[in-house]
């Protein structure tokens, strides 16, 4: 698509989790990534900020139901959804997060909020105080379960392989040279009660840098975060090019012993990202070209 001259310099990354999922899915997932995607280019285009283009994409994957953050999210050991989110703009290293918020349909919303906020991170029924003190609803956490996410439940408790996808994130570059990472995830199915990944941890799941790169993760969160994967791919930008700095953060995690994902936009614009897992439901944008995946084969 021709970009006009104010788009040359824009990118944007979008994901919508690492894993394994079942194939009649894989064209509504690509789907759904593509139209967050071009929510969040449309919303640069238009003036937006790296931050609020991030936000929008993360936002429009908590809504869709097939994505495990927000609606559909992984349900824990007690069957219920506990949900972690992170937003990180990179002019400021400002960093807002939440973990373990039960009644909140999107928790990408509140983390910007705690980035408002003179706090990084706010936890289960705290975050859910300051979300009403936002104006945010609180939702019934049955609006939350899906039928889809009960029935990986029941196959998780019942120790049989489950599908497994976590989390959604974008990375973005605005037309100010702004850079910033959003992401949010119910976590691992069948996790223990209060248990918190990598997303809301800063560097571990997100992490954006001025004048560098943004990236966020997604995959086995435990890995994740004692690799600070995301600040690790961040970081090597300065003696690699972005294919080879995702990769080498994710070579990090796998020596750890976890597997996963990560996408990265630099400050020139680069978009790169990589898997260690079978599928990653990926799209992308900048003046390179755009494109999305999901297992090896590009889709469109
Ligand atoms: N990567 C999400 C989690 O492990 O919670």
């Amino acid at each position: 698509m021709a970009l006009v001259e104010h788009e040359r310099s824009l990118a944007v990354v979008v994901h919508g989790g690492a894993g394994r999922v079942d194939p009649a899915t894989w064209d509504d997932r690509v789907a759904a990534v593509v139209r967050a995607r071009d929510a969040a280019w449309s919303r640069l285009a238009s003036g937006a900020s790296a931050l609020e283009a991030a936000v929008e994409a993360v936002r429009r994957l908590e809504d869709d139901p097939l994505f495990n953050a927000g609606v559909g999210a992984a349900l824990n050991r007690e069957g219920f959804a506990e949900l972690d989110a992170a937003v990180m703009d990179g002019e400021e290293r400002a960093f807002g997060a939440v973990a373990a918020v039960r009644d909140v349909r999107n928790p990408v919303e509140l983390a910007l909020e705690v980035l408002r906020s003179e706090h990084v991170l706010l936890a289960g029924e705290g975050a859910s105080r300051f979300a009403r003190e936002r104006g945010i609803p609180a939702c019934d956490p049955r609006e939350l379960v899906t039928e889809r996410q009960r029935e990986r439940w029941r196959r998780a408790r019942r120790g049989e392989a489950a599908e497994r996808s976590g989390t959604v994130g974008a990375v973005v570059l605005d037309a100010a040279g702004r850079l910033a990472a959003a992401s949010s995830t119910g976590g691992m199915v069948d996790q223990r009660v209060g248990r918190v990944g990598d997303t809301p941890l800063p560097g571990a799941g997100v992490y954006a840098e001025a004048g560098l790169g943004a990236a966020t993760a997604t995959g086995h969160g435990e890995y994740f975060a004692r690799a600070l994967a995301s600040w690790r791919a961040v970081l090597a930008l300065r003696e690699r090019d972005p294919d080879e700095a995702v990769r080498h953060a994710l070579n990090e995690v796998e020596r750890l012993g976890g597997r996963g994902g990560l996408i990265l936009v630099d400050a020139r614009g680069r978009t790169a990202w990589a898997k260690t897992t079978p599928e990653m439901s990926v799209a992308w944008r900048s003046a390179e070209g755009e494109g999305a995946q999901i297992g090896d084969e590009a889709w469109v």
